[in-house]
Order: structure tokens, then sequence, then C-alpha cells
């Protein structure tokens, strides 16, 4: 924890100006002591991370043969002008990770040269995010996951500076531009118009483009809006009603559980990318997110829950969505770690929905290529077992 950068936030809210202080690196999902963590327990061949290791190890997106496929624009979304071809950047943002991931982990350069190449590839070729309104869909879930990658591997040399100041800017020039535009103008829709999934995904990328840019306005622009933003990817709007056990409905739970379950992992990633700027999002509002992951695990465990009439500018909705429920995603072993190990809370559901995710990989959650072909699958990078536990 970095009190200082606390009280800068505090203070430019204030209109105090401060001189903020260097951002930490790596530092997105992953400090320099995490990675080392991973490294020193595979390397040790203790559970679980080795269970974690074997799955990311044997995964197709893990093999320094793999080719990126990069495209010049990038489309998502139909009817559209262009054709959709946005599998080519969640497939190649996983590879990206989890490449990064083994080579830090065997410093073996073979590793960290392929996965520089699916970043330079993407750098050298990338211009334009296009398509429907999902376009901006793809302006926030795929380059948080990038900037992680890039993150990691700042640190080999193979990845050079020059390297790694094309990646940052396609994230400056492409990405956050569509994040900034979509939190201010919502796609011109009404502000309670989109679902928070995709307020969040842009959050989670225009934070992390702040961090890899070392852009302070830019990480406080991400964290105002999670504290005040108007629309729903706002806390006090994602995680809306809050109930006497400690749980609090999602926005999207009267929607479906899968989307549900993508507001979890998302605030998930915000939260702890910016718990490794010493701004503490996890414990913000009494832990709300836990609210939050609790109501949704409670829920997807099988359990009832309450419900409040969700009601928006499109929809009325007076019962909870069971469609996907028990949706499977590898995002629990963040929150359980951070809530329960480090926070020492309680955190019934999500325990156990960890546990449940877990036993689903076989002691261990996957990543990219474990949990289907389609998007869903990649909307978050996984490996939270081998990364998270502590
Ligand atoms: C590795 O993948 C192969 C082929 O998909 C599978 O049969 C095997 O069980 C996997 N091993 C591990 C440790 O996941
Ligand atoms: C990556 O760095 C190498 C060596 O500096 C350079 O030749 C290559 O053009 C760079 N690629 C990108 C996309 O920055
Ligand atoms: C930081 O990001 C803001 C947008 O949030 C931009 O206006 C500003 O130019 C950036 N600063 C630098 C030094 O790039
Ligand atoms: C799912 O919810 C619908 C609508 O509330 C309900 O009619 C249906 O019985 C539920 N199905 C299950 C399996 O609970």
């Amino acid at each position: 924890m970095k009190p200082s950068r606390f009280l800068a936030f505090v203070s430019s809210a204030l209109s105090i100006s401060v001189v903020p202080a260097a951002f930490v690196h790596p530092g997105l999902l992953h400090t320099a002591a995490d990675l080392t963590r991973v490294a020193r327990q595979v390397n040790a061949g203790v559970e679980p991370w080795l269970t974690g290791w074997n799955k990311l190890v044997n995964s197709t997106y893990a093999q320094s043969s793999y080719t990126p496929r990069p495209v010049q624009l990038l489309c998502r979304g139909t009817p559209a002008s262009c054709t959709q071809n946005y599998p080519n950047i969640y497939r190649d943002a996983a590879a990206a990770y989890a490449l990064a991931v083994r080579w830090r982990v065997t410093g073996d350069p073979a590793y960290g040269t392929a996965a520089a190449n699916v970043l330079n590839a993407w750098s050298a070729t990338l211009t334009e995010i296009s398509g429907n309104s999902d376009k901006y869909l793809a302006s926030g879930l795929y380059g948080y996951q990038l900037a992680n990658a890039a993150e990691i591997l700042r640190d080999y040399e193979g990845f050079t500076v020059a390297n790694m100041t094309a990646l940052v800017d396609l994230l400056v020039d492409v990405f956050y531009p569509m994040n900034h535009r979509f939190l201010v103008e919502h796609n011109d829709a009404k502000v309670d118009h989109y679902w928070a999934n995709w307020d969040l995904c842009n959050l989670a990328t225009m934070m992390s483009t702040g961090v890899i840019s070392d852009n302070q306005t830019m990480f406080n622009e991400a964290l105002d809006y999670f504290y005040n933003g108007a629309g729903n990817g706002a806390i006090d709007k994602t995680i809306w009603t809050l109930y006497d056990d400690g749980t609090g409905q999602l926005q999207e739970s009267g929607r479906d559980q899968g989307h549900s379950m993508l507001d979890v992992a998302l605030l998930g990633v915000i939260a702890q990318t910016a718990y490794n700027q010493g701004v503490n999002l996890f414990a913000y509002q009494n832990s709300r997110i836990l609210a939050g992951a609790e109501y949704a695990a409670k829920y997807n465990l099988g359990n009832d829950v309450q419900f409040t009439t969700y009601v928006n500018s499109d929809v009325t909705q007076t019962v909870i969505s069971n469609n996907s429920r028990g949706n499977v995603r590898p995002i629990w072993d963040l929150l359980y770690n951070h809530y329960v190990k480090i926070d020492g809370l309680e955190a019934t559901y999500t325990t156990q929905y960890a546990d449940l995710v877990r036993n689903d990989g076989g002691g261990a959650d996957g990543g990219g290529g474990y949990y289907g072909t389609t998007s869903g699958g990649f909307d978050q990078l996984g490996y939270n077992t081998l990364m998270f536990t502590i």
C-alpha cells in the first residue's frame, strides 16, 4: 500500500495541485513481488500453483510457436460496415499474457520472444476499432489484457523500450479515446441504457492505460468514474441494492448470470489494478465489491437471494434471471485471496465459488481457451489460482 497515492487522489479531488507519486511497475494485476511468488511456488512444485501452472503450460495459447493474427481494422458487432474479426484479438491477448507469464516463471527467452511477437504484431498493425455499438466492448475488454501482458514483459530485454512505447501508444491512441468517449457519451444512448459491464470494461482499460503510460490524469479519470460516474459502471450503480446479509444486488442480476459474473470479474480487475497503485477500492464503502461478489456467488451456487425490482429507461425486471445460472469464470481466486486472506473477512459464498471453479478445473482455474471458444471465455485473463493465491 502506498498511502501517498491515495492522498494524491483526495487532494486532486479538492483541486489542490500535488506532485503525483510515480506509478509502480510492474503494477497492473501483478506486482514484481506477486510474480516472484508465482515463480517460487511453481518452481518448488507447491499446490495449487503447480496445477494452475500445468494448465497454463498445456494451453495452446502458451506455446512458443504461437502465431499472432493482427488486423488493421478490428471489428466487433454486426450489422456493421466491417467483417467481424475480434476473435483474433481475444485469442492473441490470451496468448500474449500466457506467454508473458510463462517467460516470467521459466526465464526462457523463447516464451518472452513469442509474447513480444504477439504484442509487437498488434502495435505495428492495429489502427482502428470499429463495428456497431459492440466496438465499445472491444475497446474495453481487450485493452486491459494487452496492457497486462506488456506490463509483465517490460522486464524482458527482447521487449525493447521501443516495443513498449509502441504498445503504450496503441493503448493511448486507439483504445483510450474510445474508453473516454464511451464513458462520456454512451454511444449517444440514455446514460442508463448500457449494462454495467460496458462501462466497467472501458474503465478497466482506461485505468490500465493510465498506469502503463504513467498518466495520473487518465488514472484519476477512471477512479473518479468508479466513485461518481453517471453510468452503470459507477460502483453504487453496478452494486445498487445492499442487503442485511452482506450481499448486494448487481445491475445485471435480472438480465442473466453470465453478465452478472462479468461485472464481478471486471470489478476484480479494476480493484486489483488500483490496489497495486495504492488505492484500495476493495475496501471502498465497507467492501461493496465483496457484497456484489457474495450476491452473485450465493445465487449461482443454488441459493435463494433477495431481489429488488430493477427499472431503467429500457426494462423493468421483477425477478432475478436464472439464465446461465452456475456460470463458471476464472475470476474468483483474485477476490477470495484479497478479501479472505488479506482482509481477513468471511466471504462465505465467494469462498465456495472459488472452490467450485478450482474444482471444476481439477484443482486450479484455467485461462483463455479453457472456457469455450467464444468471447465470454476470453473476457478475463483467468489463471487466478496460479496468479493470486497467496
Ligand atoms: C493437456 O492437454 C491434453 C490434450 O488436450 C490433455 O489430454 C491433458 O489431460 C492435459 N494435461 C493437463 C495437465 O492439463
Ligand atoms: C521492436 O523492437 C525491435 C528492436 O528495437 C524493432 O526492430 C521493432 O521494429 C520493434 N517493433 C515494434 C512494433 O515496436
Ligand atoms: C494524460 O491523459 C489525458 C487524458 O486523460 C491527456 O489529456 C493528457 O494529454 C495525457 N498526458 C500526457 C502527458 O500524455
Ligand atoms: C427460471 O426463471 C423463470 C422465470 O422466472 C421460471 O419460469 C423458471 O421456472 C425458472 N427455471 C428454473 C429451472 O428455475
